[in-house]
């Protein structure tokens, strides 16, 4: 029998050929073929309302689910920004398979529809049973399923997607594609699909630091893979920490929105540098002067811009989340080091400076741990000024057209604001409260939500309290409008 694209169905249609196939452990296809196959040996009743077709169904193909009604399901998988987009996920076996289970909810959230391969280890993990509930679909497992391989299962679920995400990404399925192997579903999916791949790493520090897993990553890059994370932190299975921890669920659909995204690019041609987080200056080689930032705010402006198309490049003091899809991202540790990186990314249309940098450092880093010794008190501590970043590219020969600075103040906001602007060579500095109360925990540092003031030679223009993704849309809209008045 000739394949059927399920994606040219309705919506009503293809949400009751959903339930009824994850009920039926059977393919969306094969349930439709079933259910053609009764309408033309005419075994349903008059099609005149979709719960009568519903119960007709039921009954010839011998599925005792819940009957809810086809209505109530659509409301609970409300559109939103993936409604069409249809998501392919791998579960990869390690230990944040769990985390999958969210992802899936996440995207169905957003309309998307979801169908997921597990590889065996990830079975191992979380079970069928939870993911196909979730799903609302068949779970597929084995590359030789008599079912589906008739008509080559694999290569059909690999091309009837959007975008194919593999959450876990083991160091081992990274590993199979790097190198063209193709021994399960998962592995042969990923090698027979000509739709974008995002992988989701998620490993301990070690796997993820292995050469070998580098130089995989590297060969993926550069045969197109975009990656979202691995973020730094605890790991789960162990009292180990470091960098191998998968994006969160909402970091991944973040990802996905980003590859999916086809709005207008307001801001393609433009290379725009940001700086984010804090910076790390060394008193001994434990020991460094830090400030709270986290890195949020910047993270979430540099992938604002490239949602607009923007070549980003993003300077990132020591941050514990995931670098930013889409965007270059360089890792630094201090005021001098990111300085130099920001110098040598010039030219460029535009910058932002989110980061923190710390105003002083020490004039001396001990090159050993500074000792403490009874009766000889704390060390005096001699600091020197650190070079001011935002003023040095506001007014060097290479100023990008347009400059933006950000001043973290607990005090005379504005004030301080408009001085920041003058002296600085900014186009406009976004001034944050950072005592604002409500604006997260503890205050807009670290916390999610930000309140911020756009202060600039017009005025000042006051932005309501929302969340840093909101305050980093708004912004990179901002810019975009302010650059295309700009002509280079
Ligand atoms: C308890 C446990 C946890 C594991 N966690 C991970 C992990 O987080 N990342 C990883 O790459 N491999 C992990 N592994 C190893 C993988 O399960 C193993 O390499 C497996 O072959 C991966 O198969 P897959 O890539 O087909 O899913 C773990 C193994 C065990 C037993």
């Amino acid at each position: 029998m000739a394949s059927i694209t399920i994606r040219n169905l309705d919506d009503e249609v293809k949400d009751l050929l959903r339930r009824l196939a994850a009920e039926n452990d059977r393919s969306m296809e094969e349930q439709a073929r079933i259910m053609i196959r009764a309408a033309v040996e005419g075994q349903l009743g008059p099609a005149g309302r979709i719960e009568q077709i519903e119960k007709t169904l039921r009954e010839l193909t011998g599925s005792h689910g819940p009957a809810t009604p086809v209505a109530a399901v659509s409301n609970q998988t409300p559109r939103g920004s993936l409604s069409g987009k249809r998501i392919l996920l791998i579960i990869g076996g390690g230990i944040a398979a769990y985390k999958a289970l969210d992802l899936i909810r996440r995207l169905r959230e957003r309309g998307a529809a979801v169908r997921v391969v597990m590889t065996s280890a990830a079975q191992e993990f979380v079970t069928t049973l939870s993911v196909g509930a979730l799903s609302a679909d068949r779970v597929f497992t084995d590359l030789f399923d008599r079912n589906d391989e008739h008509d080559v299962g694999h290569i059909r679920l690999s091309r009837e997607a959007d975008l194919v995400v593999v959450a876990p990404a083991t160091a081992d399925l990274m590993a199979k594609l790097a190198n063209g192997h193709a021994n399960d579903l998962g592995s042969t999916v990923l090698i027979a699909t000509d739709k974008p791949v995002l992988m989701a790493p998620a490993m301990n520090p070690k796997m993820w630091s292995h050469p070998a897993t580098r130089r995989n990553r590297a060969t993926l890059q550069k045969d197109g893979i975009a990656f979202v994370g691995p973020a730094k932190g605890e790991m789960a299975e162990s009292n180990e920490a470091g960098e191998g921890r998968m994006a969160e669920p909402l970091e991944i659909v973040a990802a996905i929105e980003a590859l999916l995204d086809i709005r207008p690019k307001p801001l393609a041609g433009r290379k725009i540098i940001v700086t984010s987080g804090p910076t790390h200056e060394p008193i001994d080689p434990v020991r460094y002067i830090a400030n709270r930032s986290s890195g949020k705010q910047g993270h979430a402006i540099a992938a604002a811009l490239a949602r607009l198309g923007a070549d980003v490049r993003l300077v990132s003091g020591p941050v514990g989340i995931a670098d930013p899809v889409g965007v270059t991202t360089l890792h630094v540790e201090t005021a001098n080091e990111m300085k130099d990186a920001v110098e040598q990314l010039l030219p460029a249309d535009a910058a932002v400076f989110v980061a923190a940098v710390a105003d002083w450092r020490s004039v001396t880093s001990a090159g050993e741990k500074i000792k403490k010794v009874a009766g000889e008190g704390p060390p005096a501590l001699q600091m020197v000024e650190n070079p001011d970043i935002l003023a040095g590219v506001g007014h060097h020969r290479q100023r990008p057209s347009l400059v933006v600075g950000f001043a973290a103040e607990t005090q005379d906001l504005v004030r301080n604001a408009e001085a920041k602007l003058r002296k600085k060579g900014a186009d406009f500095i976004v001034a944050n409260d950072v005592s604002h109360e409500g604006a997260g925990s503890p205050g807009v540092m670290g916390g999610d939500r930000n309140k911020v003031r756009i202060v600039s030679k017009a005025g000042i223009d006051e932005w309501p309290e929302m969340s840093k993704g909101e305050v980093a849309t708004r912004l990179a809209a901002l810019i975009a409008e302010r650059l295309k008045t700009i002509v280079v």
